[in-house]
């Protein structure tokens, strides 16, 4: 069968995961795809820095933008940033009528409709499983597991360095900062940290999974977000000996004042399952008004985990799997929300 040709722009925690996916379940990944994905083509900033996998057998672009013109089926974005070259290569891309595959959160929540708008018009695939709580396949649960429901709520631990932190924090009564520093060194902090300890990474993704719970644009200038950067080893002691651990939490929910988005670091009870998420670990809540409530949990940050999401992207478009971005036209996510959350 023909092969899929993935061209792919990024090469540092994620990037680095995929070719590790892709090489070491080559395999079971062609058979599950019914044909082989091959990566054709690499782009990052250094050509020469040492990435610990060969990348001697693709081919090397070295204007980013211009890895949307080789010859290839799909491409694959993992540099991150909401506008700059991740947003010029995503525009290519669409424009020419490739798929587009990306774990880009702050893109999609800025860029996300027009984005998908571009992806309709040329019929191309806009997937990104991977840019909400890494490994757990929410996108997909959302929008095809949950397709058949009305959504009230949706909301979780959508950021894991923040999660990281706090559990460290709370288990070992050790300092902010050096906690921080660990979790950039596993490669799950954002290339700027603040975006993770001040909520904003959270206030992404909570506004992409808004989005595809109540057919809303993504609105991610509504969300109210604050952070755990004040947060003191005592806050977190003083927390525990009421019975209470602290997470950060993102809370999504239509009502009839409309769509209410908010990042916060809340009290949980102890005997709560999200007080018990810890870790890098993410969970997600959706309450749906005939499936009732779903718990979506795992890694949410990673190069295995994400790697797996932007691989499992991959293998659906090989399939010719995949509809719209969202689960309705682009076009009508804006205009349908009042309708979709009127009757709750
Ligand atoms: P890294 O910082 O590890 O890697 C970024 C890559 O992009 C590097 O290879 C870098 O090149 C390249 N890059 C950066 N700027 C440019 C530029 N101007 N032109 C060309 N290439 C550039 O990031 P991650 O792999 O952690 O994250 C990638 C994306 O995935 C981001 O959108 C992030 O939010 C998202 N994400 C990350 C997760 C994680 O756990 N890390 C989880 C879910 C999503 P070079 O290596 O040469 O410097
Ligand atoms: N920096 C993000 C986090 C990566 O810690 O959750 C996963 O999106």
């Amino acid at each position: 069968a023909d092969v899929l040709r993935v061209a792919l722009a990024g090469l540092g925690t994620v990037g680095g995961g995929v070719i590790r996916v892709l090489d070491e379940n080559r395999e079971l990944i062609a058979r599950r795809a019914g044909r082989p994905i091959e990566v054709v083509a690499v782009s990052a900033r250094d050509r020469l820095k040492n990435r610990g996998v060969d990348l001697s057998r693709f081919a090397w672009v070295d204007d980013t933008a211009t890895l949307a013109d080789v010859d290839a089926d799909v491409i694959v974005e993992l540099i991150g940033g909401s506008d700059g070259p991740a947003l010029a290569l995503a525009r290519r891309t669409l424009a020419s009528g490739k798929g587009l595959v990306t774990a880009n959160k702050a893109m999609l929540a800025h860029h996300g409709l027009d984005l998908a708008r571009a992806a309709e018009e040329a019929g191309a695939a806009l997937k990104f499983e991977a840019a909400v709580a890494g490994g757990i396949p929410v996108i997909k649960g959302l929008r095809e597991g949950a397709a058949a429901n009305a959504i009230g709520r949706v909301y979780g631990i959508l950021n894991g360095t923040c999660n990281f932190i706090l559990s460290k924090m709370e288990a070992e009564g050790r300092d902010f900062a050096a906690v921080l520093a660990e979790a950039q060194a596993l490669g799950f902090a954002e290339a700027d940290p603040s975006f993770d300890i001040d909520g904003v990474d959270a206030a992404h993704k909570l506004s992409i999974l808004a989005s595809l719970a109540f057919g809303t644009a993504p609105a991610f200038d509504d969300v109210a977000i604050s952070g755990i950067r004040h947060l003191l080893a005592a806050d977190i002691a003083e927390a525990a000996a009421l019975g209470y651990r602290i997470r950060l939490i993102g809370v999504a929910e239509a009502g009839p004042a409309g769509l209410f988005q908010r990042v916060h670091a809340h009290l949980v009870p102890s005997d709560h399952p999200l007080a018990h998420v810890t870790g890098a670990t993410n969970a997600v809540v959706a309450e749906g008004n005939f499936v009732g409530r779903l718990l979506f949990q795992g890694a949410g940050a990673g190069a295995g985990p994400t790697a797996s999401a932007v691989v499992a992207d991959l293998i659906d478009i090989a399939r010719g799997e995949f509809g719209p971005a969202y689960a309705m036209p682009a076009d009508a996510l804006a205009t349908t929300a009042a309708a979709d959350s009127g009757e709750r």
